[in-house]
């Protein structure tokens, strides 16, 4: 890789540790994707947040790169936690909260802001064409996808580095060439709510690994339903990137087909049980606006039942314009939560043990990380299903 001078002195040292062992990081990865040079990205933002999946090791070595000066050098956003301020903080015991005030303590030492959201477009909608070091998988291929930047799915490690060089190796989708679609997807069915765009997300997924696909047949999705599209390819595959809308159909592009039965069968394959739940979650990822004042809309006037929660998670950004809204879904007894998801916490041990969303990358993960069986289902079902008159 071609570095600068004064990438060199960072890489052997003269710069202090921090950004040593940043450089040594992005160099590594560039070396392995025969990267050319590192370019500048405008945010950075950062998994490896929650404590339920860092644990102790990760302390360490955030403490030693605070201690080091580790600093920002370009806007950096955190992921969720796992805990929210309010009502979660309650409900667990003290080890777990002091670790993870650590952590979220240590990344804002160096300049990072704990925005604790894996939406941090909404906070500041990145530019068309900008240059971006992201990871968490659904914000990445939201932004190259709905947004047009331009990022690799980093890992913890790599957008922390990009954090704190304030840059990237150039290679993958930050590449034109690497940003052309190769496989048409064909929907001949037409998808009718967010659950279905999330379940074909999972199932397409797993077929195209790290493949570009272009769509042909969705009819006018949202962002929000792109939302659920991408966070499910992401989840079950590698992709970063896709186009809602085939510009042309390019001769011999590989071609897969959706039927109506493959949006079923999808759906129905993240359900692992019929049994009544305890716990009904929206919001992963985390509800834009629109989604939060849906689900007030579907609560005026309704209480949710005993023995049941319902969490909606938002970014603070996002809770803050919502008041109104979500004081209509306090009110009729649910929770709106920020800075965590279910996944980034510990359900089981607040006893549940059957989880109902409207989110197909919840439905995904959920059996593996919570030890919970699920069900998918769209958000109105969802909050009927929560809700007596
Ligand atoms: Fe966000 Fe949690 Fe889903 S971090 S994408 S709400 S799993």
């Amino acid at each position: 890789m071609h570095l600068t001078r004064e990438e060199e002195k960072m890489l052997e040292g003269e710069r202090g540790w921090a950004n040593q062992v940043s450089m040594k990081i992005l160099v590594r990865l560039g070396e392995l994707y025969g990267a050319t040079r590192l370019i500048p990205v405008q945010s950075a933002h950062l998994s490896g947040v929650s404590y339920k999946h860092m644990g102790d090791a990760s302390i360490d070595f955030l403490t030693a790169l605070a201690e080091e000066g580790g600093k920002a050098q370009t806007l950096s956003t955190l992921n969720p936690s796992s805990f929210d301020p309010i009502y979660l903080t309650k409900r667990y015991h003290g080890e777990r909260l002091e670790k993870q005030s650590l952590i979220i303590d240590l990344y804002t030492r160096m300049g990072i802001n704990p925005t604790l959201t894996c939406t941090p477009y909404y906070l500041r909608k990145p530019k068309r064409g900008q240059h971006l070091g992201w990871a968490e998988s659904s914000a990445v291929i939201y932004a190259n996808s709905v947004l047009g930047a331009w990022t690799n799915r980093e890992g913890s490690p790599s957008a922390l580095a990009a954090a704190l060089i304030g840059k990237t190796p150039d290679h993958g989708v930050h590449q034109a060439a690497n940003r052309q679609p190769n496989v048409l997807v064909k929907v001949e069915t037409s998808l009718k709510n967010e659950a279905e765009y999330g379940a074909l997300g999972i199932h397409l997924g797993k077929m195209l690994k790290d493949k570009v696909p272009a769509f042909k047949g969705l009819q006018n999705p949202s962002d929000d339903d792109m939302k659920q599209l991408g966070a499910g390819m992401a989840s079950s595959g590698m992709t970063a990137l896709f186009y809602h809308k085939a510009r042309r159909e390019k001769e011999k592009m590989e071609t897969i087909s959706i039927e109506n039965k493959d949006i079923k069968e999808a759906v129905s394959g993240l359900c692992t049980t019929a049994a009544a739940s305890d716990l009904v979650f929206i919001g992963c990822p985390h509800c834009s606006l629109k989604e939060v004042k849906s689900v007030a809309g579907l609560l005026e006037g309704k209480k949710v039942r005993k023995g049941v929660e319902l969490w909606v998670c938002a970014s603070r950004h996002v809770r803050e314009r919502a008041k109104n809204y979500v004081n209509i879904i306090e009110r009729a007894g649910g929770h709106v939560l920020c800075d965590t998801c279910v996944l980034v916490t510990w359900i089981k041990d607040l006893g549940m043990q059957t989880l109902l969303t409207n989110s197909a990358k919840t439905a995904f993960y959920v059996p593996a990380l919570n030890e919970v069986d699920v069900v998918l289902r769209p958000l109105g079902q969802c909050l009927e299903t929560v809700c007596r008159k």
